[in-house]
């Protein structure tokens, strides 16, 4: 089984023997996973019976279905266990920081991968100790994602408005330098309307940080 580059990049940060892919979809993560002896078990959700039964279907098209557990749920409500690795991908910021929010206590990492509003996430996640350890930015189809791997702490984490656009974690290559891109298209939309000093600002790191482009 072969998977997209966003997905790729989720799966190159699980770990641990006891994993879950909250809002799992098609399953592919966790049976990659399996496959490919990442983790021996995995735990796929989903909050819809439709999304879940696609799910099962991947896990029994590539005889993992023995090796995997399946809930119908909403985030982890109902789920009475704690995970070394919980992912929660593909979804949109504000539903993942609600996730995380009610299943505080259920998992020792995350790998998070935010569709839109990344500065939410990582305001949730700064503002309650979490730890950004890695972000990166995989490309699919010209399009930028955001990969996140983050480990619980304890203390608020500082930050800047730009902080929570760009994050902290700038590489300097042409995938970062795409998001980059498309955090500018957005500040400029924003800037046109509300004239935000903090949009001007970013405005400004993100043409300082497209420039390096080589
Ligand atoms: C776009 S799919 C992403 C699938 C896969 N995680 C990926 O990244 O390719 C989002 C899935 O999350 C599910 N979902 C949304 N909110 C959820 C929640 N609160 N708990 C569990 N699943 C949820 C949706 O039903 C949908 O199947």
């Amino acid at each position: 089984m072969k998977l997209d580059e966003r997905l790729k990049a989720v799966a190159g940060h699980m770990e641990g023997d006891s994993v879950i892919d909250i809002g799992s979809d098609h399953g592919y993560l966790p049976v990659y996973l399996i496959l490919n002896g990442i983790c021996s078990y995995a735990v796929a959700t989903d909050i819809r019976k439709a999304p879940l039964e696609r799910a099962k279907a991947t896990a029994r098209k590539y005889n993992v279905f023995d090796r995997m557990e399946f809930y119908l749920s909403d985030g982890f409500c109902g789920i009475d266990k704690t995970f070394d690795t919980a992912c929660i991908c593909g979804m949109g910021g504000n539903n993942i920081v609600d996730i995380i929010e009610k299943g505080k206590g259920k998992f020792r990492r995350l790998v998070l991968q935010p569709m839109s509003k990344g500065e939410i996430l990582r305001k949730y996640l700064w503002d309650n100790g979490f730890v950004i350890k890695t972000e990166s930015y995989p490309v699919e189809d010209s399009k930028p994602y955001t990969v996140m791997l983050v480990l619980t702490g304890e203390t608020p984490v500082g930050y800047t408005y730009n902080d929570l656009f760009l994050g902290k974690i700038k590489p300097d290559d042409n995938n970062y330098r795409l998001y980059v891109k498309k955090v500018l298209s957005s500040a400029k939309k924003r800037y046109y309307g509300t004239k935000n000093p903090e949009d001007e600002g970013l405005i400004k790191e993100c043409l300082n940080l497209t420039e390096k482009q080589n």
